[in-house]
């Protein structure tokens, strides 16, 4: 998957992009993340990429001819199935947005800054906006990292243990159960007994329970609908 955003802070993007797993990602061809600076398209020399906004009012805007000119630029050599603006207004991305996003090849983020970007780019090349939560980021920059992220983590191949994504709160509407390592017994804190006796299917059954007791108890909206 090739994941290419277009920023005005791109060295915001550089750390969590590329450490840890998404580093491995990378490195293992699975996914390519592309920043690409907006002030390489800047209307003139001083690399202005906004403006006040029309009508009055405080913030900047981020102009039109600077992102025609990169997404028109980076369309010539790659195909989007998605031009996605991180935006508060948008929709709240969630974990199911997260699986089918990760099945696509290619997709273009555009990050917002200041008051945000002039309408007519939203209108003629956004197909989707997505918010990562109801409050205000000084721009979209680290939502863009939040959601390439939680895409590229499901990116087969991209975990080590491949099935571990399948088990990930959420993906069944559930909230993960309480996991647990060595010792099975520390200070007299003991690890629940069907985790040690080792049969498969009794963990199996116990996990669920677990999750559906704790999802029960943190977030009763998310079985709302069971
Ligand atoms: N830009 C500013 N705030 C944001 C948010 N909550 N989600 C996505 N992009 C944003």
């Amino acid at each position: 998957m090739i994941i290419d955003i277009i920023s005005v802070v791109p060295e915001l993007l550089e750390s969590p992009l590329n450490h840890s797993i998404m580093k491995r990602a990378q490195e293992k061809g699975l996914l390519q993340v592309r920043t690409h600076n907006l002030r390489k398209w800047a209307i003139n020399k001083h690399g202005q990429v906004d403006d006040y906004q029309y009508g009055g009012g405080a913030g900047m805007v981020m102009m039109c001819e600077p992102l025609f000119n990169a997404i028109i630029h980076l369309q010539t050599t790659t195909t989007y199935n998605e031009i996605i603006y991180l935006t508060p207004d948008g929709e709240t991305f969630n974990q199911s947005m997260a699986n089918r996003l990760s099945l696509q090849n290619n997709l273009l983020f555009i990050c917002g800054h200041y008051k945000g970007i002039d309408q007519r780019i939203r209108d003629h090349f956004v197909t989707k906006e997505i918010s990562i939560g109801d409050y205000v980021l000084s721009g979209g920059e680290l939502a863009a990292a939040v959601i390439v992220d939680a895409i590229g983590r499901l990116i087969p191949g991209v975990l080590n243990d491949e099935t571990s994504a399948l088990f990930d709160s959420f993906q069944d509407n559930l909230l993960a159960p309480p996991v647990y390592t060595r010792p099975a017994n520390f200070n007299g804190w003991k690890v629940p007994d069907i985790l040690l006796q080792g049969d498969p299917k009794k963990v199996e059954a116990w996990r669920h329970e677990a999750a559906l007791a704790v999802t029960k108890a943190k977030r009763p909206d998310l079985l709302k609908d069971e």
